[in-house]
């Protein structure tokens, strides 16, 4: 295998040349330099546990759990199926000169074989991270954190409404907020499968970022509570108004203006962010200080499609202007790392319209 060193964090890593090799699951051994990012991000947030215990399932070359150890004080044990990915990972822990534990098993299968519990599991896949929760779970320690990411976002948002259901139990279509909703719908999947085993979990950081999505959550006590925020939207492709439902209607549902809603969900409707690790997480980079600017209120509206529906509108006033006009009003306003063209805000949809009117 053709190697070069790179550095990531305060880490030094040998990875798969990207020269020599396509950028694909067929790679000697899988390393996407794009997913830094995932990788900063997780970094910062592993860094406000304790000498957390952690478990890299999917490690391929190491880079995130060796990060961990060298970069946020982690006891960490990595995993990989594919036994170059093994050397490999070998190799970069004694670059860094770290003790972790490597393991070459089927993922399921060692977590089923393993009486080992942590603080922070991460699971990077490719594709649907599903085969892996149940498993990752019962592993997960009181007040630890699951860190998910999933790739397969066509399904998850809704471009692929048949593999939603089939992978995630949930149903999406392309809708104005198709991104906040699929990041909600994977986690509403993490946190079905702990309830499944009798284990609440809820989100405490989310992003969704290039190709993927990425979620947090954490072991919590309370089931009930956890539950009551799993809920169906009805969203109005007409009047943009929305609201949230217990159950799936057996019938279709009419919106206030007539039209028909589309149903979309289950889904996590709850906050998306722990305010607390928020704050003690650094803005180095783009997508977490857009998140800390970002109001936590669910879902928002995407500027762009509604402009062009509503033509006679004439020319639309600029999104920052508009954001400060509901501030006035006294609501809350942001933009959202979700879409460039989105407005997070608890302004209902009518008065919203109104606002771009007047
Ligand atoms: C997306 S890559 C991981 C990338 C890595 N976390 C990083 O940040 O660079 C997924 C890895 O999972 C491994 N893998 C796929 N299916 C597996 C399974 N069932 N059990 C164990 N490893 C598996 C692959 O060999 C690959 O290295
Ligand atoms: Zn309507």
């Amino acid at each position: 295998m053709d190697l070069i060193k790179v550095i990531e964090g305060s880490t030094k890593l040998w990875v798969p040349d990207a020269k020599k090799y396509k950028l694909d699951s067929k790679m000697p051994v899988f390393f996407n330099p794009v997913m830094h990012l995932n990788r900063d991000i997780t970094v910062d947030i592993v860094k406000t546990l304790d000498k957390p215990k952690s478990l890299d399932l999917l490690a391929g070359t190491g880079a995130k759990g060796i990060r961990l150890a060298v970069e946020a004080n982690a006891k960490v044990d990595l995993n990989d199926a594919n036994p170059s990915a093994v050397k490999l990972i070998k190799k970069n822990a004694k670059l860094n000169k770290v003790e972790v534990e490597v393991f070459n098993e089927s993922a399921n299968k060692l977590l089923r074989n393993s009486r080992r519990t942590y603080d922070f599991i991460d699971i990077d896949p490719f594709g649907t991270p599903v085969p892996f929760l149940a498993q990752s779970l019962n592993r997960l320690r009181k007040s630890g954190i699951v860190a998910v990411t999933a790739t397969d976002t066509s399904a998850l948002c809704g471009t692929y409404p048949k593999a939603c259901m089939r992978k995630y139990d949930s149903l999406n279509q392309k809708t104005q907020m198709m991104f906040e909703i699929g990041t909600r719908i994977l986690i509403k999947k993490v946190v079905a499968d702990g309830l499944n085993i009798g284990i609440a979990l809820e989100p405490v950081f989310a992003h969704s970022s290039n190709h993927y999505m990425r979620v947090y959550l954490r072991r919590v006590e309370n089931l009930r509570k956890v539950r009551q925020n799993l809920k169906f939207l009805f969203l109005c492709p007409n009047c943009f108004t929305w609201k949230f439902e217990n159950k799936m209607p057996e019938t279709k549902v009419r919106c206030g203006c007539g039209k028909y809603s589309e149903i979309l969900g289950p889904m996590w409707t709850g906050s998306l962010y722990d305010k607390k690790l928020l704050k003690q997480i650094p803005d180095s980079n783009k997508t977490v200080q857009k998140i800390k600017e970002e109001v936590d209120v669910f879902g928002y509206y995407n500027y762009h499609m509604m402009s062009k529906k509503l033509k006679d509108v004439g020319e639309l006033p600029k999104m920052d202007f508009i954001i400060e006009k509901i501030r006035k009003k006294g609501f809350k306003a942001s933009r959202t790392h979700f879409s460039p063209t989105g407005i997070k805000t608890n302004l209902p949809a009518k008065s919203f319209l109104r606002l771009l009117y007047s």
